[in-house]
């Protein structure tokens, strides 16, 4: 008799177990933080996580005070701030928070190979 209440006890607690890992309730505490996300999203930012800024919006990103330092080029947005070629968000007289497409591709020795492995954060958008 106390052997099969054990077992009892033990399936119980198994089954509990069970119930607190199931992954059902794990997605759905995921999809609830993911609609919060979404809903505050004012950012200008694609589900993806990628920002999605205009010429205007990219400006704050000079790499000054603080802030980080993105350049535009053909239309997909690096991030340079770690990139010790830009520091303080300046390269050979060019200035982060800017589209830099024309100077890359036709003012720079190396072209747009250096972008190679440079963060991309998002993408320039018309506004
Ligand atoms: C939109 C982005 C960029 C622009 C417009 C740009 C522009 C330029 C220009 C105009 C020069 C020539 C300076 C001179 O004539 O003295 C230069 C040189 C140089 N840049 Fe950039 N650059 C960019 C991104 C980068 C990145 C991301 C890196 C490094 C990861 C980099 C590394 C260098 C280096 C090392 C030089 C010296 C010359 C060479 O090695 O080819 N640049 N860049």
């Amino acid at each position: 008799m106390k052997r099969s209440l054990f077992i009892l006890a033990a399936v119980l607690a198994l089954a509990l177990f069970a119930v607190g890992c199931s992954p059902v309730a794990t997605d759905a505490a995921a999809a609830t933080a993911s609609t919060t996300a979404a809903a505050s999203d004012t950012t200008g930012s694609a589900d993806s996580g990628m920002l999605e800024l205009t010429l205007e919006e990219l400006k704050q990103y000079d790499g000054k005070n603080g802030n980080p330092a993105y350049v535009a080029v053909d239309g997909v947005i690096y991030d340079v701030t770690n990139v010790k070629e830009w520091k303080g968000g300046e390269h050979n007289g060019y200035s982060a928070g800017n589209d830099l497409t024309d100077i890359i591709k036709n003012k720079s020795p190396h072209g747009v190979s250096k972008l190679k492995g440079v963060p991309v954060v998002g993408k320039l958008v018309d506004g």
